[in-house]
């Protein structure tokens, strides 16, 4: 459960879905790429029903997709939300009118990060959102030393035990790999997005919206 492991998870979903209240027009389809168990999606489909959205989440594993179907299912949604098990390097993106990746850029290798967010503003319309939210990297060594340790003591609160939390440090070195905010953000505008900015930061967490012109 992510919202164990990420400070301020639930309130990010929340955020989305105010930014993108504020940003679509009704009838869109919204892409989450590396969707997990649908969490996200399951939100947004209840806080922006007024907008008639389509919701279509994606991640290549089955068992998060197997589970965020069946979450869509308990909570009567599946007339909104749409889960694919799918790479999300392949999986066509038809019209979206936002694209949300909360903590999977991070794991895409870091030479093809910029060709692919390239991409998602190639498909984007007019108008169109993408909203990112990523663990970050601190280029000051001071900080980034005191915002690792922050992390370290909000995971020892959420009860993450010394033997856990190394083991999930090992399982994620070399696969996850963040950048620092200021290279997220050049990243966007290199892409092409007009407007792009930060719009939460907790230490080493960070979340991005950027709007194609
Ligand atoms: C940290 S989780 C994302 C959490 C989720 N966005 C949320 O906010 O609850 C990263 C997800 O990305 C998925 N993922 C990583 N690489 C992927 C790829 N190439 N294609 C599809 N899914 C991918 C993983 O299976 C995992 O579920």
């Amino acid at each position: 459960m992510l919202g164990r492991s990420v400070p301020f998870y639930r309130e990010t979903i929340a955020m989305t879905g105010q930014l993108l209240a504020g940003l679509l027009k009704p009838g869109g389809r919204v892409y989450d790429l590396g969707c997990s168990t649908g969490n996200t999606l399951i939100e947004l489909s209840r806080c922006l029903a007024h907008l008639r959205l389509h919701f279509i989440g994606v991640d290549n594993s089955d068992a998060m997709i197997r589970k965020a179907t069946r979450k869509a299912g308990m909570y009567s949604k599946l007339d909104c939300l749409d889960f694919q098990a799918a790479d999300i390097f392949s999986v066509p993106l038809r019209e979206p009118a936002a694209v949300i990746m909360n903590y999977t850029l991070q794991f895409i290798r870091p030479m093809l990060r910029q060709d692919f967010i390239k991409n998602i503003y190639d498909v984007l319309p007019a108008g169109g959102v993408l909203i990112i939210s990523e663990k970050s990297v601190h280029h000051d060594p001071l900080f980034n030393r005191v915002f690792i340790q922050l992390y370290l003591d909000f995971k020892r609160r959420q009860g993450y035990s010394e033997i856990e939390i190394s083991q999930k440090r090992e399982a994620l070195e070399n696969v996850l790999i963040p950048f620092a905010d200021a290279e997220n953000l050049r990243m966007l505008r290199q892409a092409g997005f007009q407007h792009a900015d930060k719009f939460f930061q907790w230490f080493n967490f960070s979340s991005f919206v950027a709007v194609k012109e």
